[in-house]
């Protein structure tokens, strides 16, 4: 797995515009369920805080920049977005946070499930427990498991 792996997207640019697109299957690895932003942040706010237990998320920078930290429990990484065409994937049972936010930024999400409390990590201790458990490979009788 790599921590926080960059997704480009395509742009279709005259000299109207640029148009960016995403689709769910071609463009992210997830059928998209979810879409949710974040605006009217205030630039020294401080977002995130959490993991996910199942679910996998794409975030862009559709306006202004910020700053997103990644943790696996065993790697960190920090990625300045600002590029409405570059989203990064945020795998599950990742730690993940968010702040430097620019006036006026707007993060776009896009979330492989709804909406549920229950799938949230919100306490870093039990996040890293809960990666380690994930990185174990699975009990053997060598390792004192099953009786033979
Ligand atoms: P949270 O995911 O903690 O925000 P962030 O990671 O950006 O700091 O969500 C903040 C609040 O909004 C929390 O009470 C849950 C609620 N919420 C929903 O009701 N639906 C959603 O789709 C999301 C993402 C959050």
């Amino acid at each position: 797995m790599t921590l926080g792996r960059l997704i480009d997207l395509p742009v279709i640019s005259d000299p109207r515009g640029d148009l960016t697109f995403v689709e769910g299957g071609r463009h992210v690895s997830f059928d998209i369920a979810r879409i949710y932003y974040l605006y009217n942040v205030p630039v020294d706010a401080e977002r995130g805080g959490h993991a996910h237990r199942e679910l996998s998320q794409v975030v862009f920078a559709l306006s202004g920049s910020f700053r997103l930290t990644l943790d696996d429990g065993r790697e960190r990484r920090e990625i300045w977005l600002r590029d409405p065409r570059k989203g990064v994937l945020i795998e599950s049972l990742t730690w993940r946070e968010m702040d430097a936010f620019s006036q006026g930024a707007v993060v776009m999400v896009l979330a492989s499930h709804p909406y549920d409390e229950a799938d949230y990590i919100r306490d870093h201790d039990a996040f890293l427990a809960a990666a380690s458990e994930r990185g174990r490979p699975p009990a053997s009788p060598a390792d004192g498991g099953a009786p033979t």
